[in-house]
């Protein structure tokens, strides 16, 4: 990550909060070509397979099919649903910076979008994953309720518990992979698999994934790798049940989680609550986590 001294190079006018001007006037045709592109991918995989409050977030918000939208325009729409706002960022932001925004209801978007060539893979988030895979959740009550409590929790877990691997993997598994049950099957939630065609797929349909119950102490214990698809996925019940569980103070839990078990990507438990093909079953047992 660059400084904001190295990031003053590029970007003059960026801001202590790292925010910069989105310059929107001044993307091209085949910027807004490749937003376009991957809109209607999306819109092709996601009916069926994202659950029903990502796409009536993308409605309710009228996000922009045909060219990167504007974050003040989008901003104004968002704002009205559920008080959040988007805001430029030339990428990543240091983990206090960003925790700051989201604890005052404003995401973070990269201004940035990837190359014609990238269209399937990019290392760093750009404004389609962050905007199409973030914001229609953001427009969610209960969902933008949890992301601000996630902010001023990040806050908590960086500078009182020191547990900010413990939290992060709590955000990997749920604000970037989460799946949710559907009546008898899972669909998408997560705005990384949101945002990419072939592990919208693959997240809710390849037999070849782990699909484990939500289990807020199981999640927190769980490494996440960034380089390919997820081997585990965990699936909530509800937003409410997400927000239900997490709204409740940590200070315990780090304690806990401070020692014991750590599980690697793959790992199935004894105690694990599978999901196969819709319905679920139990490992059985219970795990020592
Ligand atoms: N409950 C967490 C804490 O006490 C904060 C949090 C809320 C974290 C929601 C993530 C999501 O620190
Ligand atoms: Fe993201």
């Amino acid at each position: 990550m660059q400084t904001l001294d190295q990031l003053r190079e590029s970007h003059p006018e960026i801001r202590a909060d790292y925010t910069i001007h989105q310059h929107w006037e001044r993307y091209g045709a085949a910027e807004h070509g490749v937003w376009k592109t991957l809109y209607e991918r999306q819109s092709k995989v996601l009916p069926g397979r994202a659950c029903d409050e990502f796409l009536t977030g993308l409605q309710k918000l009228h996000l922009e099919h045909d060219r990167i939208p504007d974050f003040e325009r989008l901003s104004e729409r968002l704002e009205k649903q559920t008080g959040w706002r988007v805001v430029a960022v030339p990428s990543l932001v240091p983990d206090e910076v960003f925790f700051d925004h989201l604890a005052n209801r404003r995401f973070p978007a990269g201004q940035f979008i990837r190359s014609p060539s990238q269209l399937d893979y990019l290392e760093e988030p750009d404004v389609f994953h962050d905007v199409f895979g973030h914001v229609p959740m953001l427009a969610h009550p209960v969902f933008a309720d949890y992301m601000e409590a996630y902010g001023k929790g990040g806050m908590r877990a960086l500078n009182e518990f020191h547990a900010l691997k413990n939290l992060a993997r709590l955000y990997w598994y749920t604000v970037e992979f989460g799946l949710i049950r559907a009546g008898d099957g899972v669909r998408l939630y997560g705005s990384g698999i949101a945002s990419s065609r072939t592990e919208s797929i693959y997240s809710v349909e390849s037999p070849s994934p782990n699909r484990i119950g939500f289990e807020l102490e199981r999640v927190m214990r769980t490494e996440y790798r960034i380089d390919d698809f997820q081997e585990s996925y965990f699936v909530i019940e509800s937003f409410d049940q997400l927000f239900a569980e997490t709204y409740k103070d940590f200070a315990a839990l780090y304690a806990k989680l401070a020692t014991g078990a750590t599980f690697k990507p793959g790992d199935l438990l004894p105690g694990d609550k599978i999901f196969t093909r819709g319905t679920h079953t139990y490992v059985g047992g219970s795990h020592a986590a």
